[in-house]
């Protein structure tokens, strides 16, 4: 079949690179790619936000599969479009995606599912807004309820850092996104990621990660996409997964078929643990980025038969099939970032790394430039590495990241810190 995948990041080039070694897969797109992406698929230009050019690129270059990589596509209708016009797409619908689109709806889903989660309230007014900062203290979360690129969190240890964030998000910082805010409880604990395939009605667990969000060491600094990220995350045991899975995920997949806007797609469950319980922090309706790149190195080619199959409605009929161990990667990101960083630097020495099944580097922001390998974004590789134990891929992730030759690059070098 051939199959087109949107995006062009990490966990697109990490998509593209499972999907290719399944023999079901013939043409494989991706649009818009990336350098890395260019050598295992053809990469195509195509605005993914316009769910009509979606449809039509499908029908001129007979796709029969879109994967939807990132949510922006996911909340403009494009897994909509693609539906109506009977090309089989993974992803779920717009008013679907809204557990990721607004935050202020997943609380009431939440809420009305019973669902663990931080206590909230939605304002679209700062005066009452700072009220409720005021009554309940710090520290206290403040969240713009839209899609802010995954900036519109801010978790403010005082009140006047509460209050700042409110006045700000109320005047425009986050753009459309913050005109609506919703205030949270702040929740202590650890974070854990919890991902599982949803086809409308069943839900098959397929992994758990950590992510590491700030951009320094010892997780301190201003946060960012991602910094790295491991899988299986040993804070999530089989105990707190059937926990998540009865009281957070069943919940929440239930009501949204009552809703009327059945869950399809992959939903990403952010937890945060604390006491051997679980509590929902938010859900986003995608795989996360690096967290698609740990679990596509542990799946390998079955993520296309599971991705189908939860397209189709098949997930009653699937298990997955799990090797017994670990993968990691690290992000290699731009000197910088996440904060002003420069484009175009030279990177040298990936041709010479062995990749197989268990060692491969991701790309994330690189572009070819008179045939140099150059950097093009923020995060720009994901060495990512499998072993028996999370320590022996950790070893063989760093000793990739070392033979590769950025002088303008950095990473953080203590990926794996909670579980080692
Ligand atoms: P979100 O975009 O909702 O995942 O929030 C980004 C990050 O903010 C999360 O990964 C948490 O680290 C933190 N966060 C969000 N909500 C809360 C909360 N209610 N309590 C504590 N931390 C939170
Ligand atoms: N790595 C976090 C995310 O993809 O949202």
């Amino acid at each position: 079949m051939n199959i087109l995948v949107l995006g062009g990041g990490g966990r697109e080039h990490s998509l593209a690179w499972a999907v290719k070694q399944n023999p079901k897969c013939d043409r494989l797109i991706v649009a818009p790619g990336n350098a890395g992406i260019a050598a295992i698929a053809e990469c195509a230009t195509l605005d993914a936000g316009k769910p009509a050019l979606v449809v039509r690129f499908c029908e001129e270059n007979a796709v029969d599969f879109v994967i939807i990589g990132p949510e922006a596509p996911l909340a403009a209708g494009v897994a909509d479009a693609l539906e109506d016009a009977g090309i089989a797409a993974f992803g779920p619908s717009a008013a679907a995606a809204r557990l990721e689109s607004s935050k202020a709806f997943t609380k009431e889903v939440c809420d009305a599912c019973g669902a663990p989660t931080a206590a909230w309230a939605r304002f679209t007014d700062p005066t009452p807004a700072k009220a409720h900062v005021r009554a309940n203290g710090a520290p206290i979360v403040i969240k713009a309820d839209g899609l802010a690129a995954g900036k519109g969190v801010i978790v403010a240890q005082t009140v006047d850092e509460a209050l700042e964030a409110v006045e700000a998000m109320f005047a425009g910082e986050f753009g459309a996104a913050g005109a609506s805010v919703v205030i949270e409880e702040f929740m202590a604990g650890e974070e854990a990621s919890f991902f599982v395939l949803v086809d409308g009605e069943n839900v098959l667990p397929i992994g758990t990660a950590q992510d590491h969000k700030r951009v320094g060491e010892g997780d301190t600094g201003p946060n960012t996409g991602g910094m790295g990220a491991y899988s299986p995350a040993p804070v999530m045991t089989p105990d707190l997964q059937e926990q998540v899975l009865a009281q957070i995920i069943r919940p929440t997949v239930a009501e949204m078929a009552r809703r009327g806007c059945p869950f399809r797609g992959v939903l990403y469950a952010g937890l945060m643990i604390d006491g051997g319980q679980a509590r929902l922090v938010e859900y986003n309706v995608r795989f996360g980025d690096p967290e698609a790149q740990v679990l596509m190195m542990r799946l390998g080619a079955q993520a296309l038969d599971l991705m189908l199959a939860c397209a189709q409605g098949r997930l009653d009929d699937c298990a997955v099939n799990w090797a017994d161990d670990h993968a990691i990667t690290v992000v290699l990101a731009a000197q910088g970032y996440p904060g002003t960083y420069e484009k175009g630097s030279e990177i040298r020495g990936l041709e010479a790394l062995p990749v197989d099944s268990r060692r491969m580097v991701f790309h994330a922001g690189t572009a070819r430039a008179d045939g140099r390998l150059v950097a093009s974004g923020g995060r720009v590789l994901n060495v990512t590495a499998r072993g028996d134990s999370l320590a022996e891929a950790r070893d063989a992730a760093y000793a990739m990241v070392d033979a590769i030759d950025w002088p303008e690059g950095f990473c953080r070098r203590d990926i794996g810190w909670r579980a080692l």
